[in-house]
């Protein structure tokens, strides 16, 4: 349980992520009774609003769940009051510092818990960092920050940045958000893998042939190409989200669930992967859809002119320990695809002897959309036949869980941070040892050799070459595996 009265500002109150994701999920956990009605919520932000424009911005992005939900619309807002002011002078913080003040003393609270959450560009991160701590940090009390990517550009940006933060905060009192950390299908990897022992005794390199992590997303960058240009598909989802998918699919068993037990394992199998081999990728960016009416990246007006940006990558990490020699672990992500998708899917090794010709067991982790776990396995075919067929083993949540509230990522995650929970959140070393895998890749593809990325149709599976980069890689992709196709039996 958290404590009552925490008082949680949130920066970059009027812009995009707070609106969409940050107030939302604040008033999910209200409305679900996982935040205290005793809780004081201020956005601060440098436009002039009054709180009525700021409701008017935020409430069109609230998720109504029942009847009841126009009510907590009206009693969340009567926890939210707004402070403008600038992010890098101290006037706006004094005038903060006493709004919290009041509203601390009012409620006569001896031991403050402020939370600072960062919804805010990276240019003013440091800047906010420093006046939190010159004037609103609680001194007698607990004070926590939430940042969000980037965190830092490269390996020597990154490292910059945390030198910068560490004489203001203490690790403990940072929690750097990965969203993909609090999805409901990552977070379950853990019980998966160690809590059930017929997948913990197959999941090595004595069974598996191959392990993939896809994204997949069907929209471009349409409306931010300029933001995006500079970032490409690597930073955007591969070095953060896909990687943490990885490390949790990939490290050991944690000797308990202390968040550091977790982070320490996290760590060390960051550490067991072999570089990047910059020969070994497939890089692409999108052009115009087959039919014309999509956009190509460079069509953007914000884009610079000729850019070499990628916006689809594949690649194969190798992790040099007992579990995983010699097991090729893709990792592909692309925009301006066919569908929207995002799974783990792990594939086994095939069968032999009398059975040596029937398709390769594959453990697939849906982690959106239409959450699923399923196993695609060999029976008989019912009947006096005696032949084999595909089938699978079906975990889809909608229709198994249908009476459970699945909370949203930032749910999740505020929750956690305000119950100082790390488990989710990424430590420092561990962002500086994904950065030290990610950097040469990326010097490699913005360098001046950098090679020409392939263009795909917008709307299509990406570049060419992929199916031969999967065989390549040991996905086992012949007809024998290609007669199954899995159901997805979620109701809209
Ligand atoms: C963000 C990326 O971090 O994650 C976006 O910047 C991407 O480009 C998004 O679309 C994907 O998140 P989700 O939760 O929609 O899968």
């Amino acid at each position: 349980k958290f404590e009552r009265n925490t008082v949680i500002v949130v920066f970059g109150a009027s812009g995009d992520l707070a609106k969409k994701k940050t107030f939302p999920a604040l008033f999910g956990l209200y409305r679900e009774g996982y935040l205290d009605p005793s809780t004081k919520i201020i956005g601060y932000a440098r436009s002039k609003l009054t709180i009525a424009e700021l409701t008017e911005r935020i409430q069109p992005h609230l998720k109504k769940t029942n009847e009841q939900s126009d009510l907590k619309i009206k009693e969340f807002f009567k926890m939210v009051t707004y402070v403008s002011g600038n992010y890098d002078t101290d006037d706006g913080y004094i005038t903060l510092r006493a709004h919290i003040e009041e509203l601390e003393e009012k409620c006569n609270v001896e031991i403050p818990h402020r939370l600072f959450y960062f919804a805010l560009p990276p240019s003013v991160f440091l800047s906010v960092a420093k006046q939190i701590k010159k004037l609103v940090y609680a001194e007698n009390g607990f004070t926590r920050v939430i940042v969000e990517k980037p965190f830092g550009h490269d390996l020597e940006s990154a490292r910059a940045l945390q030198n910068d933060l560490a004489p203001l905060f203490k690790e403990k009192e940072i929690f750097r958000i990965d969203h993909y950390l609090g999805k409901e299908l990552v977070k379950n990897l853990t019980v998966l893998r160690f809590g059930n022992q017929f997948l913990n005794a197959s999941w090595n390199k004595e069974n598996l042939q191959s392990v993939q992590i896809s994204f997949k997303e069907p929209f471009g960058t349409e409306g931010r190409g300029g933001y995006f240009d500079s970032i490409g598909i690597i930073r955007d989802v591969m070095q953060n989200h896909l990687l943490q998918i990885l490390t949790l699919v990939t490290m050991e068993r944690p000797q308990s669930f202390n968040p550091e037990s977790i982070r320490n394992e996290k760590v060390k199998v960051l550490q067991a992967m072999k570089p990047i081999d910059v020969n070994d990728i497939l890089i692409g960016q999108y052009g115009k859809s087959i039919d014309g009416t999509k956009p190509a990246y460079l069509d953007d007006e914000t884009v610079k002119k000729g850019s070499k940006c990628i916006t689809f990558a594949a690649m194969t990490f190798h992790i040099d320990n007992e579990r995983w020699r010699g097991v090729p672990i893709m990792m592909r992500a692309g925009k301006a695809l066919n569908e929207g998708k995002v799974e783990i899917r792990l594939q086994y090794k095939s069968s032999y002897g009398v059975f040596s010709d029937i398709p390769n067991n594959e453990l697939v982790i849906r982690v959106q959309p239409d959450a699923a776990v399923y196993m695609k396995f060999n029976a008989k075919t019912p009947g006096l036949s005696n032949k084999s067929q595909v089938t699978d083993l079906d975990l889809t949540y909608s229709s198994r869980y249908k009476d459970f509230w699945i909370p949203e990522a930032y749910e999740v995650l505020i929750r956690d941070a305000l119950l100082e929970d790390h488990s989710n959140f990424v430590r420092n070393d561990e962002l500086d040892v994904s950065w030290e895998l990610f950097t040469p890749l990326l010097n490699y593809l913005e360098g001046p050799d950098a090679p020409q990325p392939e263009v795909y149709p917008y709307g299509t599976r990406g570049p060419k070459g992929l199916k031969e980069y999967m065989k390549n890689h040991g996905y086992a992709l012949h007809e024998k595996n290609n007669c199954y196709t899995w159901p997805v039996t979620t109701p809209k």
